[in-house]
């Protein structure tokens, strides 16, 4: 029988607007009243079913300390209840009021040189904060309690953007807080020198008292405080987040809880931060300067998708045109804002919205794009949104539908912040890059891919892609190894397997605790100089490029699949297949080119048995599946500029244009969407 907590855990788990959601961030404490008539009449126009708002209004509601002014957030609530627009609430607290920064300056955030960050911009609190953290709750009990039964509230929003712009904070408080964390986790100080090797240089700490951040220092700071530092920085955020979430569930346990993601964000372990939220959401700026932007997106919207075990999860902001906050801020070419909208949706989005409904006249984001831009209605803007609104409210039986990956690409926050440390054979490695030069032949061959921590149950993957591993754990090992005696096929890349959760080098030589499944040691690390490239001999005789990484690689049992054929290391291996129980692991220890890495990506796939969802794509078509109660659905997309044709295994149609007859070749004009209905199941080679 189910408990009363695990019945609100499925009801609080509902997107509950009908369909996919459609809307964005609403901020009317920005206009005058005469306009919110016309905000909620243009809305319903639009198509908007979900707004979130209130996302900067604590000045507005708590003008002064303790004075609490909800009259006009109370018919903003109604007038949206009214048109029948559901709120996700913001808990108001993303940028306190200037009276607090007066009353409680010690709330203010400091930098490791010692600088205060003064109001006047935003998210200007320090992490660990009790005043912050006192006056926030207060608020969102005020809130809760306000609007717990109102009928526009569908979910709340907890904060913005966590660690945006303070990610980390190296003030006194901080530093109380730092050393509070630090004697929960290792208990005496003892265990604190032995984890931060602190007998190196003079270090060693003689009581706790005597620890602080990572400031400012004549070199490089300790690597184990400056590692435990960032999961503190981490933790000190995700308890702000969760100081309010206990307000809500104490108030409204049944309305869902969710905060936005910045895309995938360094300071923010988004797999610890999903198990606290009932519907995962993000914020994806695609660049429409940028010709790769939707690999990009692709790998945070994967990731986001796979925080919570797969899921339906939301597009909380993306912007209807441009944004103000790169150097050069390029519109949205017409189509694109569809293109990218239906994206998040082909890789599991149950609503889109935007950054913001109304584009502001005043403030740092007055150009911004917005919904309704400042030329109002008879806009081109516009007009895309209205007609994606349309659009959407037309597929309501997609939402729900998830999506399964036989491949998985590892991901772990803890080595990310332990890989860009300084004090490293080379200060080049660049997480996201060497993620995304994984994950990119994956996308273009139409590959769906979860991403996980090392710590996931890998046994429904064939393939498990570990981009970079530097800092493991013995027992992530031994589930990577596991997996490849069972029969899972697996591909490792350089400078993994080093360290342990102390930025401790592994003893038994590196990659040690992956050394009995790769089949190889590694004996040094050999970075080129920077802008030098190497040439890799592959088994079929072609030579490419590779550079940003080389090591000397000794095979025990793996055989040599690809060698360096330039420079110091030529002749040795740079990519390793290792035939070990059931399955195979591959090791790469050099960046290989895209092309290389592509076609090695595609051997290991065909080892692994994986076929994309639709075989022979056009390149810069995606194609993804969803699938559900209300269907099967697969997803074309052509990223490209030109018109191009998808040949299907049966004839199919699109049900964005309905009334098409069914064909057996789909025409996508460039940033052209199809969503066919199928029954039809996808193409995989053999059986593990
Ligand atoms: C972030 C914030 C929004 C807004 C947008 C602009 O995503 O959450 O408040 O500043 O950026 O792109």
């Amino acid at each position: 029988m189910q408990q009363p907590d695990e019945v609100a855990t499925d009801a609080r788990q509902r997107l509950r607007p009908a369909g996919i959601a459609f809307g964005g961030d609403y901020n009317p404490e920005q206009w005058p009243e005469e306009v919110w008539a016309e905000d909620v009449a243009l809305m319903k126009e639009a198509g908007v079913s979900l707004v979130t708002a209130g996302i900067f209004s604590w000045a507005k509601v708590e003008p002064r300390p303790g004075e609490f002014d909800f009259a006009w957030s109370d018919r903003v609530m109604d007038n949206l209840a009214g048109a029948g627009v559901a709120v996700c609430l913001a808990t108001m607290t993303a940028s306190p009021p200037p009276w607090l920064s007066r009353l409680h300056p010690e709330i203010l955030p400091e930098t490791a040189d010692g600088r205060r960050m003064w109001p006047g911009g935003r998210q200007h609190y320090c992490p660990s904060s009790g005043v912050y953290r006192r006056y926030a709750t207060r608020l969102v009990e005020q809130l809760a309690t306000r609007y717990a039964d109102h009928p526009a509230l569908e979910m709340w929003h907890i904060g913005n953007e966590y660690g945006c712009h303070t990610p980390m904070c190296w003030c006194d408080g901080s530093a109380a807080d730092f050393r509070r964390w630090l004697s929960d986790r290792y208990g005496d100080i003892g265990a604190l020198n032995d984890a931060w090797s602190t007998a190196f240089w003079s270090q060693g700490y003689d009581s706790f008292d005597e620890v602080l951040p990572p400031r400012l220092a004549p070199t490089f700071p300790n690597p184990g405080q400056q590692l435990d530092f960032a999961r503190f920085s981490d933790d000190a955020l995700l308890q702000c987040y969760l100081a309010e979430k206990e307000v809500l569930r104490r108030i409204t346990p049944d309305v869902p809880v969710t905060t936005n993601f910045i895309g995938v964000h360094k300071p923010v372990d988004a797999f610890r931060w999903a198990a606290e939220q009932d519907v995962v959401s993000v914020d994806v700026y695609q660049d429409p300067h940028d010709h790769d932007t939707h690999i990009a997106a692709g790998f945070i919207f994967d990731v986001t998708r796979s925080a919570r075990g797969g899921r339906p999860w939301m597009l909380m902001e993306q912007a209807p045109s441009a944004v103000n906050w790169r150097d050069r801020n390029g519109p949205k070419p017409p189509g694109r804002m569809r293109l990218w909208s239906w994206q998040a949706i082909a890789q599991g989005a149950d609503a889109v919205l935007y950054f913001q409904w109304r584009q502001s006249r005043g403030g740092a984001e007055k150009y911004h794009s917005a919904m309704l831009p400042h030329g109002g209605t008879e806009t081109r803007t516009f007009r895309e949104v209205r007609e994606l609104g349309r659009e959407l409210a037309s597929v309501p039986q997609i939402a729900g539908a998830r999506s399964t990956a036989e491949v998985a690409l590892v991901l772990d926050w803890n080595s990310w912040w332990a890989l860009e440390l300084d004090s490293h054979p080379s200060t080049a490695l660049d997480q996201m890059n060497i993620a995304l030069a994984h994950y990119r032949p994956l996308f273009e061959a139409g590959i769906t891919c979860d991403v996980v921590p090392p710590d996931r149950d890998l046994s429904g993957y064939r393939l498990v892609v570990v981009p970079n591993l530097y800092l493991i754990r013995e027992r992530d090992a031994e589930r990577l190894t596991d997996f490849v005696r069972g029969g899972g096929h697996l591909l490792v890349s350089f400078f993994s397997g080093v360290v342990d959760e102390c930025d401790r080098v592994h003893p038994g030589g590196y990659p040690a605790p992956l050394r009995e499944v790769l089949g190889l040691h590694v004996e040094e690390f050999w970075p080129p100089a920077e802008r030098e490239t190497v040439n890799v001999r592959h088994r079929d005789g072609t030579v490419s490029g590779a550079d940003l990484w080389s090591e000397v690689v000794v095979p025990e049992s793996a055989e040599t699949v690809a060698v360096f054929d330039s420079g110091a290391l030529t002749g040795q291996p740079a990519v390793t297949r290792h035939a070990f129980g059931e399955g195979s692991a591959w090791y790469v220890a050099t960046r290989l080119a895209p092309r290389a890495m592509r076609n090695l990506m595609d051997e290991v796939r065909d080892t692994a048995g994986v076929g994309p969802v639709v075989t022979g794509l056009p390149e810069q078509v995606q194609a993804t599946v969803r699938e559900g109660d209300g269907g099967r659905f697969v997803f074309l997309l052509n990223h490209g500029r030109e018109q191009v044709e998808v040949g299907l295994p049966e004839p199919m149609s699109d049900l964005l244009t309905q009334g098409t007859a069914p064909s057996d070749r789909i025409r996508l004009p460039g940033a052209g969407v199809a969503v066919l209905s199928t029954p039809w199941t996808r193409h995989t080679k053999g059986q593990r």
